[in-house]
């Protein structure tokens, strides 16, 4: 079957987006935890294409690195905005040889999936098509460019809103931006397009005429119109948040968790969490999270660059940060944070504490108030608390110190050397009590008071 034909990617990410009021350009910006251009690559990697190009703007060039998916991409830089026509040339010493197809697809759509991609390519291959476009029937067509069919139901133009007659202006069948051509075909149609239009750009659009009066077969495949929503403000970035949101947690749901309040709960693309964990409202996930089975996780919560076992309990109000590994049948309670450490199984630290930097035992407990103090102002110090250790309520551990197995700290410590395992420390101060001592110093401060007020009244 024609299916099998190589498929090679162009992703245009030139555009500035000045209605994003932004100093980055509009593909770099993220919705849940990822830039829409690494959306758009996501989705595409699943076709896996042969090539893949993507064509920035010069001021795309500072934010490339680091971006997942572009690993295997080539990039080509549309130094002057003249158009998608001209945006898509950009890639021809890149493509102009490629076999088979290539897809050409905008970077500002993130909602754009593997699976809808698939269709659109396997029916244009099928149909053996030369040029294809996606289209959409809408009541509102707006800025869109309106699509013209033959008889036949086959394209014969797409007119641009801004070059319409109001004939055209009526026509309620959109172009909804996604291009599928022979490769060849691409580029050698490319080349006889000019800027002769309303807006002096090169659309590519202007290929769909070009094919039909070259005799080739064009194609239009209706494709759903919400997949395609861009983002070009502000606003429509929220809203294709809320979109991912939805579909991120649905997935979760599916796979077996439970979110009481699901609308509150804000997720990341890459957030994994296992079954029949129960998630309450209000949580927080960022890039690098995953979670075990069973576990509950608590009102208010924060987790960004954590990994956490089985059957733990977190919250509510407690802040994992990059590097924190629980280990199964922890419990961190509320009002606590905790930072590059690792909790071995069944160790508590169940209120307002701070761990960073540290290695804590099995079944070690936290009282409420600790504090490993691991900054001192220009080094970042380990501390190492032994399995069944008992930290009593407010004390400072001040790293690099090491608790050993099973020793007890007495409430209310500072801890500045390392204690052997089994003992048992204190630093706090001796306890002075002096009975009646209280009445007689009120006594005196008010005979005090007494004797400044008679002064100012004379
Ligand atoms: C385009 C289509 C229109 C279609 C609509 C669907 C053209 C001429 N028109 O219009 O038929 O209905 O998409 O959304 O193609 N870009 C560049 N470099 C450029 C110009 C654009 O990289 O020089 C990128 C933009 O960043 C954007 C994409 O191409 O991501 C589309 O450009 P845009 O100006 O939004 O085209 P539309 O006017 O929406
Ligand atoms: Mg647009």
């Amino acid at each position: 079957m024609t299916s099998s034909l190589p498929l090679n990617v162009v992703i245009l990410a030139a555009g500035k987006g000045t209605r994003m009021k932004s100093a980055v350009p509009k593909v770099f910006h993220a919705a849940a935890g990822r830039s829409l251009l690494e959306w758009v690559l996501a989705a595409v990697e699943g076709l896996a294409p042969e090539r893949l190009h993507v064509v920035i703007g010069p001021e795309g060039e500072d934010h490339l690195a680091g971006l997942s998916g572009m690993e295997r991409a080539t990039v080509s830089v549309q130094h002057e905005r003249k158009g998608t026509g001209h945006a898509v040339m950009q890639a021809q010493d890149a493509l102009r040889d490629a076999l088979g197809y290539t897809l050409v697809l905008y970077a500002d759509t993130p909602l754009v999936t593997t699976q809808a991609l698939r269709a659109f390519v396997d029916d244009t291959m099928a149909d053996d098509a030369d040029v294809a476009m996606t289209v959409f029937e809408t009541d509102h067509p707006a800025r869109y460019g309106r699509v013209i069919l033959d008889p036949g139901n086959r394209p014969t133009a797409i007119i641009e809103a801004k070059d319409a007659t109001p004939e055209q202006l009526a026509v309620r069948l959109c172009n909804g931006g996604l291009m599928l051509a022979r490769s060849t075909v691409l580029f050698d149609l490319l080349a006889q397009t000019d800027d002769k239009n309303a807006a002096g750009e090169f659309y590519i659009t202007d290929i769909v005429s070009l094919a039909r009066a070259a005799n080739l077969r064009t194609r239009a495949s209706v494709f759903d119109q919400s997949l395609l929503a861009g983002v070009n403000s502000r606003a429509e970035l929220a809203a294709v948040e809320g979109v991912l949101q939805t579909r991120l947690r649905s997935a979760l749901m599916d796979a077996g968790v439970t979110m009481t309040a699901p609308e509150t709960v804000t997720l990341c693309h890459d957030t994994r969490i296992g079954q029949d964990t129960v998630i309450e409202p209000n949580v927080f996930f960022g890039p690098g999270v995953t979670v075990g089975t069973k576990c509950r996780l608590r009102a208010g919560s924060y987790f960004e660059g954590a990994q956490v076992g089985e059957e733990v309990i977190v919250g509510p109000m407690a802040r994992l940060r990059e590097g924190t590994v629980l280990d199964d049948a922890v419990k961190v309670g509320n009002f606590v944070e905790i930072k590059k450490a690792h909790l071995a199984p069944g160790a508590k630290a169940p209120h307002l504490t701070y761990v960073g930097d540290a290695e804590v035992g099995a079944k070690a407990n936290l009282g409420a108030g600790t504090i490993t103090c691991n900054y001192d102002g220009v080094n970042k110090h380990q501390t190492v608390i032994g399995a069944g250790a008992f930290i009593g309520s407010n004390s400072a551990l001040v790293a690099p110190v090491s608790i050993g197995d099973g020793a007890l700290v007495g409430a209310g410590s500072t801890i500045t050397e390392d204690i052997p395992a089994d003992a048992i420390v204190t630093t706090r101060g001796t306890t002075k009590i002096k009975p009646g001592a209280a009445e007689r110093y009120r006594e005196r401060l008010r005979s005090i008071k007494a004797r400044k007020d008679a002064s100012s009244k004379r």
